[in-house]
């Protein structure tokens, strides 16, 4: 009797809990990431130049902890090297005027930093980057982190790599065009959420999830393989939620929406579409048999439900008028439109310039 009381409360806790640390990192921010608190509360550091460094710069301004960062500026930067941040900031790039802040030509480190958010900012490596082992995104043993909004293309290595994470949310975000090993995000480690985000013409890993994860309301297009855990790392549970898979020119095994998922994990799947026949009308059905996992009744993380109250069609509505850093520019329209050829345009690409857009591929800001 006791133990079943203790459990009671333990769980209305942890309920508590979960809704207040939505509010943390901003209104509107959800899953593990939500947690994050970022610079909220910190100095208000002003980029008031596009150069890679100095007084002003992006790498100066992510350089110290306790920062809120805004700009002042609008326009690609140009980084010479990797730029690591520092632990509790928070990036507003929608602070930058129209057309918004990029960050091109070389990665944007988090690794083993903590409590960071990221907002409406674009990051684009390309091959301009000579490091071909880095990626647009590392998060690499950090906690407590919160993409939205982002924008993040041509990733190298990963689009998003994320090796020993703690508490991670990937939210309305557009995931396109990775080159070199084409992957989208590796994430392995504690707690991971993937909502509402878009997906475009990557060979695997989209994510590529080792962790107790939600993924929900996610639009993968174009893909060879999507939903991926790889039979290796361990046994994990997975919300999979009201998500659309769309097949597109290079899709080779329409089935890959869901790829080496095997035997041990716990998956919850239920309302995900895929649209197989690359007929340029959205018209899927539902694939919610997850490879050879144990199938749960329920989600496995208290807030998936709440979470997940778009339908797989609503959910493609709203990631494709929604999805990426705002305004939406040259890279992210194209990636729109792409999806919007549902089934009959796209390209998994090795070079940035292949795009035919223009900055080498980079689009103009
Ligand atoms: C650095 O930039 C800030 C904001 O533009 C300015 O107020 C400050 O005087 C600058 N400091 C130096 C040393 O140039
Ligand atoms: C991760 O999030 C959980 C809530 O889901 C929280 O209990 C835990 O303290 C967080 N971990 C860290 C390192 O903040």
């Amino acid at each position: 009797m006791l133990l079943i009381t203790r459990f009671g409360l333990t769980s209305a806790i942890a309920v508590l809990f979960s809704a207040a640390s939505a509010q943390n990192a901003f209104t509107g921010a959800v899953g593990f990431g939500a947690i994050a608190t970022g610079g909220n509360s910190g100095a208000t550091y002003h980029v008031t130049t596009l150069a890679d460094s100095g007084n002003g710069s992006f790498r100066d301004a992510v350089s110290a902890e306790n920062r809120n960062i805004v700009f002042d500026v609008s326009g690609y930067i140009v980084l010479e090297s990797a730029v690591s941040l520092s632990s509790s900031i928070t990036i507003n790039g929608q602070t930058a005027p129209s057309p918004g802040i990029g960050i091109m030509a070389g990665e944007v480190s988090a690794s083993d930093k903590s409590n960071i958010i990221i907002r409406n900012l674009r990051m684009r490596q390309g091959n301009l980057d000579s490091d071909s082992g880095k990626s647009a995104f590392n998060m690499g043993g950090a906690t407590n982190i919160i993409l939205d909004h982002c924008s993040v293309a041509y990733g190298q290595w990963d689009s998003i790599d994320g090796v020993g994470i703690t508490n991670i949310t990937i939210s309305n975000s557009i995931i396109a065009f990775p080159i070199g090993q084409q992957f989208g995000a590796h994430i392995e480690g504690n707690q991971a959420t993937y909502f509402g985000n878009l997906w475009v013409s990557g060979h695997n890993r989209q994510p590529l999830s080792k962790a107790n994860s939600q993924y929900i309301n996610n639009v993968v297009y174009n893909y060879q393989a999507g939903y991926t855990v790889a039979n290796t790392g361990g046994v994990f549970s997975h919300d999979i939620i009201h998500n659309y898979f769309i097949a597109g020119p290079s899709t080779t095994s329409v089935s890959n929406y869901y790829y080496q998922i095997n035997a041990g994990q716990s998956v919850y799947a239920t309302g995900n579409y895929a649209d197989t026949d690359s007929d340029g009308v959205l018209n899927g059905a539902q694939e919610n048999k997850v490879g050879s996992a144990v199938v749960l009744s329920a989600p496995w993380a208290s807030d998936s439900a709440t979470m997940a109250d778009r339908s797989a069609a609503d959910a493609y509505t709203y990631v494709l008028a929604n999805a990426g850093a705002s305004p939406r520019d040259e890279v992210d329209a194209f990636a729109v439109s792409t999806v919007q050829s549902l089934g009959t345009e796209g390209v998994i690409y090795t070079n940035q310039a292949s795009t035919g857009l223009s900055n080498g591929g980079y689009g103009t800001l």
